[in-house]
């Protein structure tokens, strides 16, 4: 994927992958043999999000909306992504429906109020952050004191990986702690490293689940989808226990927990920039009073990613 600076951000502010106009969940997804990765993670969210309730639920770097629909028990849906074509994808998939709001914003600076969320989700999306630790701050920032957050990962400790390392095939190595890099602005991380960062934002870790456990081009090939798939079901339960799997899902709880805030009919905005709130929205636009900067509303997608007005100086 192509890297561009973030718009309108601090100097300090990592880089993107920048997804704008990207065939990522046609080529990714529709035409390469993925059912079987598809299916085992949403196996892996329903088990994580059995019982799980609330009003707004952020999706951070949503893509084309493809676990959206998996959201069962929250009244409305924030997808927020770097890119607003990605955005647009997930627009047509989902159809027209007041339950769904879209953001085009920055993972390390959420256009959104503290403590607002009552859930968020990362899917395949952490494996991008060249500071992680920095965009898991953002995504507690903005849940309430018990709030559940739902973090897929990309490991680095997984099988194959440990294989190819003893084999002499493979240079890194899957035990130490520290993010491989394997392609510009797509890193692997240590389950034990992402769980200390989890830790240091403000979350209680409460459940893990390993998932693709088959995920082998050739086994792929041979076995029926549905038969790797129950057999991942089955194995994904040993989470808890060890991780060894090329993905891992994480049910963490932020913390400390708060009773559950009154209904909050209207999404709360915080300026990404100056961090001001609340901001003005008007039909076409959104505006900071504190900083002056003005983002538009387009096509049904809030833009935070370049302001239509520059700050007063
Ligand atoms: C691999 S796709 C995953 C999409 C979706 N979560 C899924 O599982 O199908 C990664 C997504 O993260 C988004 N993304 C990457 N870096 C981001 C950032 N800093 N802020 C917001 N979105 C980001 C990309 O635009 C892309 O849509």
């Amino acid at each position: 994927m192509p890297q561009a600076p973030p718009v309108d951000h601090p100097p300090d502010s990592p880089p993107v992958c920048d997804y704008e106009g990207a065939d990522y969940q046609t080529r990714f997804w529709e035409q390469s043999d993925r059912a079987y990765e598809d299916q085992v993670e949403a196996i892996a969210l329903q088990r994580l999000l059995r019982g799980e309730r609330g009003q707004w639920l952020l999706e951070i770097g949503a893509g084309a909306g493809r676990n959206t629909p998996r959201y069962h028990g929250f009244a409305r849906v924030v997808l927020l992504d770097y890119s607003r074509s990605m955005l647009r994808e997930a627009q047509t998939r989902l159809g027209q429906s007041s339950r769904y709001i879209y953001v085009a914003a920055n993972a390390y600076h959420l256009p959104f109020a503290d403590g607002f969320f009552d859930a968020a989700t990362m899917i395949r999306v952490l494996h991008h952050m060249a500071e992680p630790q920095r965009a898991l701050a953002e995504a507690r920032r903005v849940l309430r004191g018990g709030g559940l957050f739902i973090l897929e990962f990309a490991s680095k400790r997984h099988l194959k990986a440990i294989l190819r390392y003893w084999l002499g095939r493979q240079s890194w190595s899957p035990f130490s702690l520290e993010p491989v890099e394997f392609l510009p602005l797509n890193f692997d991380f240590h389950p034990r490293a992402v769980e200390t960062w989890l830790r240091e934002a403000g979350f209680r870790v409460e459940r893990r689940l390993t998932v693709s456990h088959f995920r082998l081009a050739w086994l792929k090939r041979v076995v029926p989808t549905r038969v790797l798939v129950a057999l991942d079901a089955l194995a994904q339960l040993t989470g808890d226990w060890w991780q060894l799997t090329p993905s891992v899902f994480v049910k963490a709880r932020a913390v400390p927990e708060e009773p559950p805030p009154s209904p909050r009919p209207r999404l709360h905005f915080r300026c990404p920039a100056c961090g001001h709130t609340p901001l003005a929205e008007h039909e076409d636009r959104i505006t900071c009073p504190s900083c002056g900067r003005i983002w538009a509303i387009r096509d049904g997608i809030y833009d935070f990613k370049t302001p239509i007005h520059e700050p007063r100086r």
